[in-house]
């Protein structure tokens, strides 16, 4: 069975972030699960480089917009491997080989007669990189990007999207699989209940000259949707690879909700008038959130994968978020989350199986499979559980369950925990007579962990890995999915090799995600009154700023030592308006009695007032002199 796995490739006018680190995780897990059964695999990702957004982010910079691009996609590209993510290819959409698919497909598009020549004029969000129609802005905005789209009006090249509009409906309801899960399918077809506009698919370049100039006029460049979906298929080498005979008819792309229209309409359409046949399946998943609100570069609350796998390890993060989102809702990443998951599942569950099995082998076996004898009731019950999930597991990836694919793991970690303080194997170990016995529930649970080992490869490949060697597999050699679902493959003689603990205590309590100070919604500040009292009971101080510094990993805090009632340290996001040097020696206004809170690992106790609009944030001082800790009232 061949099976192809893309990601959406990324713009390259932002660092990769936790929302990128899921998809590509999820498309790993995928890959490696498909590799584990014995498929032939590719999976594919890359970077999106073309189009106003990435020439704009640029320009911001002062650099070109190929240096600028090489620049980012070089992050993307050194980032995935550090997270254990194996692709087989890494394309952008600046590789030559890339460029001539694209005009490959437009000139079959235009042989064909899809694509005309025509005047529109309508809304244009550059943040989306294309039109709006009124009645999909919400308040007159774009949804996404909470601006007023401009009037656009120009001539340019258009593909006739709406001649396959009744044959894109039928298929998609003939294809119950197409798209996954239900709900994106549903949204699909409601997109397709209106009458469906022509594409526009090409920039003039008068206005934008960084894109993949259309074969038939050197006037324009392409449209970068139009670019970038065909991606996809110029990654495997079309048109004529090998590769994309073999692996084009078992496609299957993974993206989050917000680019479902460019997936489940545009392209299915771009392939049928080029002749391609329509990718397999499009698997769509919901959106992470940050404490209740949506990631993003102006909030600051961007999560970036590494800062969390160089404290927490890359199977922590890994496990952490294929085990937490359903796939197809949203959800909620938190740090306390994060670390819960780790000591109870990780340390806790696995790791203590793992570490009390074969200390127990050690022990009492002195790391040697010992011969087992004939099982009882809860042995055979414990091997059915075990090879049983195995079954379950298997479905549900290939269902895009991951969450349910782990949790099926953890259940078999946890009965298998209860089956060693059942059968209390120190108790047997105490008289000779049980002997036989000892060894048939020791003979049970190593066999139950060679099953885990292999489950968990596909999510946790670092940690399979030590599994492995401590069960004595040799470097290269690779169980198959198809060993976890046969009990009694390890002989009797075999020597374990016990290593370190697979999830040891972490040393650090130190926070990757900033907590800012959230502020009550239910509060209307405006209409909201509050007593005299209630007013006193906020402790407002001078304090005269002795030193600050950056904190490290933040790019809004600073660490200031300051004197009031006495030498505190605060915190204080100040650090995209001052520079350290010019707070030090202000006489800055602080509420000296909140409770002290952890700010990105520094124990702040105090915070620093200051006013904040449009064009930025200043701090609160005194008028004239005041010594450092007066009151302020
Ligand atoms: N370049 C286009 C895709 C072209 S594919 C032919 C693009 N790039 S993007 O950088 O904006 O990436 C969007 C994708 O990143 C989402 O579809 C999803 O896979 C991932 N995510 C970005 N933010 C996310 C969340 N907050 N949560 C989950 N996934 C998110 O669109």
């Amino acid at each position: 069975m061949t099976f192809y796995i893309t990601t959406p490739i990324y713009y390259v006018n932002a660092e990769p972030h936790i929302g990128h680190t899921y998809t590509t995780l999820v498309a790993d897990a995928a890959a490696r699960f498909h590799r584990l059964a014995g498929g032939e695999t590719f999976f594919l990702t890359g970077t999106d480089e073309h189009g106003d957004k990435v020439a704009e982010a640029a320009a911001r910079r002062k650099m070109s917009p190929k240096e600028y691009a090489d620049h980012i996609s070089g992050i993307f590209r050194s980032t995935w491997p550090r997270l254990n993510v194996a692709t087989d290819h890494f394309i952008r959409t600046t590789d030559p080989a890339h460029i001539r698919a694209v005009q490959h497909i437009l000139n079959k598009v235009y042989e064909k007669g899809d694509i005309y020549f025509g005047e529109y004029g309508g809304l244009y969000c550059t943040g989306c990189e294309r039109f709006y129609l009124e009645r999909e802005l919400i308040g007159g905005r774009c949804p996404d990007h909470q601006v007023t789209p401009v009037f656009v009006k120009e001539k340019n090249y258009f593909f006739r999207m709406s001649r396959y509009q009744d044959w894109l409906i039928d298929h998609i309801k003939n294809h119950p699989e197409f798209i996954t899960p239900e709900r994106y399918r549903n949204e699909a077809l409601s997109f397709l209940s209106e009458p469906l506009e022509d594409l526009c698919i090409s920039r003039p370049c008068s206005r934008l000259e960084w894109g993949i100039p259309l074969p038939f006029d050197d006037q324009f460049v392409t449209y970068v949707w139009f670019d970038a979906l065909i991606n996809y298929i110029s990654g495997l080498g079309y048109p004529d690879s090998a590769n994309f005979q073999k692996f084009w008819p078992a496609a299957e792309h993974i993206i989050a909700k917000d680019i479902l229209k460019p997936h489940a309409i545009y392209w299915p359409t771009m392939l049928k008038s080029a002749g391609i046949q329509p990718y397999q399946r499009l698997h769509v998943h919901g959106y992470w959130n940050i404490n209740e609100s949506k990631m993003s570069k102006s909030l600051g609350n961007v999560i970036r994968p590494l800062d969390l796998s160089e404290t927490y390890g890359v199977d922590t993060v890994r496990y952490f978020l294929l085990r937490e989102m359903v796939f197809g809702l949203d959800a909620t990443f938190s740090e306390e989350a994060l670390i819960a998951r780790r000591n109870s599942d990780l340390a806790n569950d696995l790791g203590n199986l793992f570490s009390r099995a074969l200390t127990m082998l050690e022990k009492y076996c002195n790391g040697v499979i010992p011969q087992p004898g004939p099982n009882e009731e809860i042995d055979d019950i414990l091997k059915q559980r075990t090879l049983e999930a195995s079954g379950h597991y298997g479905r549900h990836i290939k269902e895009f369950a991951f969450h349910k694919a782990l949790a099926e793991i953890w259940e078999v970690i946890n009965h298998a925990n209860k089956y060693i303080v059942r059968t209390a194997p120190w108790e047997l170990a105490k008289d000779e007579k049980d002997r036989g016995r000892l060894h048939t529930v020791l003979y049970n649970l190593t066999e139950t962990l060679r099953v885990i080992a292999i489950q968990l490869s596909p999510f946790l490949p670092e940690t399979a890995g030590k599994m492995r060697t401590a069960l004595g597999y040799q470097e290269t050699e690779r169980p198959a999915y198809a060993d976890s679902m046969t009990w009694g493959l390890f002989s009797p003689g075999r020597t374990l090799k016990k290593g370190a603990p697979l999830f040891p205590r972490l040393e650090t309590t130190k926070k990757v995600v900033e907590d800012t100070a959230k502020e009550d919604p239910k509060v209307n500040k405006e209409t909201a009154m509050i007593d005299f009292p209630d007013f006193q009971k906020v402790d407002l101080r001078v304090a005269e700023v002795i030193s600050a510094e950056p904190v490290p990993k933040s790019e809004k805090l600073l660490k200031l030592k300051v004197l009031a009632d006495r030498e505190r340290t605060v915190v204080a996001g100040i650090a995209k308006f001052y520079k350290p040097e010019e707070v030090i020696g202000k006489k800055v206004i602080i509420v000296a009695n909140l409770k002290p809170a952890m700010l990105m690992g520094v124990q702040s106790e105090g915070m620093v007032l200051a006013a904040k609009d449009a064009s930025g944030l200043r701090v609160l001082t005194v008028d004239g002199e005041a010594e450092a800790g007066t009151r302020v009232s």
